[in-house]
């Protein structure tokens, strides 16, 4: 356990249940958390950097293998150019600020999304802590910026249109394997469970694909508030869920308690 991480071990270590593999967030509710304060939404969003810090740190604690973090959609270019400036400038701000951290605790950086849209600068930023953390192995932090699932599809089947029309991928060999290999978590598992801050009931263009069988778990506490404890919660939560894959809830106690099919 590296002896650098920020967080509550008490708590932490408080926590006998089970941890998601892969945890994705949707970090949802800067802006009203600003606006109860009387602040600019921007205040709301900085706010909630420093909740990405502790959440991730104490994800790196408990295990999560992957983490992954809706940050700003394709949809949040439409916001007003002032607000979509400072978000990208607090981006900006949190990957030099945990560059180091991110490095020292064994943890890789990947951005999911469309890059084309981004500042050249911030571009080479990512780049950059990509490739210093890629050998990384304790946890990935997948961060989704300018990031749309509908959009990670289109791409997708984009790439795949092109092999076929290439001559290299015949389409009778499509299947959700290949489909998979052609979207940005290339490689990596699905979540297991999803959370959203903030109380809203949707996903909001998240992670389409790969949420087909993911726990959702929504909480009204808005992601500047959301802390180790309201992790828990969460966790807690998706604790208690039977996880039946279209099967019967008999077919699935069988699987648990025997370790076969049956
Ligand atoms: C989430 O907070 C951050 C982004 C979408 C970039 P919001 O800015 O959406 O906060 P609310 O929903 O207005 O409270
Ligand atoms: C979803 O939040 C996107 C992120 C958290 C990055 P939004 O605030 O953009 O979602 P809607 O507009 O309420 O659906
Ligand atoms: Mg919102």
């Amino acid at each position: 356990m590296s002896g650098d991480l920020n967080v509550d071990e008490d708590l932490l270590d408080s926590y006998e249940g089970t941890i998601p593999g892969h945890l994705a967030i949707i970090m949802d509710g800067n802006g009203r958390w600003a606006r109860r304060r009387d602040l600019p939404r921007i205040r709301g969003h900085r706010a909630g950097a420093q909740a990405v810090r502790s959440v991730v740190e104490a994800c790196r604690y408990l295990g999560v293998d992957t983490l992954t973090l809706y940050a700003f959609s394709s949809q949040n270019w439409q916001r007003p150019p002032e607000e979509v400036a400072g978000l990208m400038t607090l981006f900006e701000i949190y990957l030099q600020r945990e560059r180091e951290r991110l490095l020292e605790n064994d943890i890789r950086l990947e951005v999911i999304g469309n890059r084309d849209r981004l500042a050249g600068v911030l571009r080479d930023s990512i780049s950059e802590i990509e490739e210093a953390s890629a050998n990384n192995d304790q946890m990935v932090l997948q961060i989704a910026v300018s990031y749309g699932g509908r959009e990670e599809i289109v791409r997708a089947a984009q790439g795949i249109a092109r092999e076929a029309a290439d001559g290299t991928l015949d389409p009778d060999d499509i299947d959700e394997s290949v489909f998979e290999d052609h979207l940005y978590t290339a490689g990596r598992p699905d979540p297991e469970l999803v959370i959203r801050t903030s109380g809203e009931m949707r996903i909001s263009n998240f992670l389409l694909w790969q949420i087909a069988y993911s726990e959702l778990y929504i909480t009204d506490t808005l992601w500047p508030d959301f802390d180790e404890s309201a992790l828990l919660d969460a966790f807690h939560d998706y604790e208690g869920r039977e996880r039946r894959f279209g099967k019967t809830g008999a077919q699935v106690e069988t699987v648990e308690n025997t370790g076969s099919d049956g």
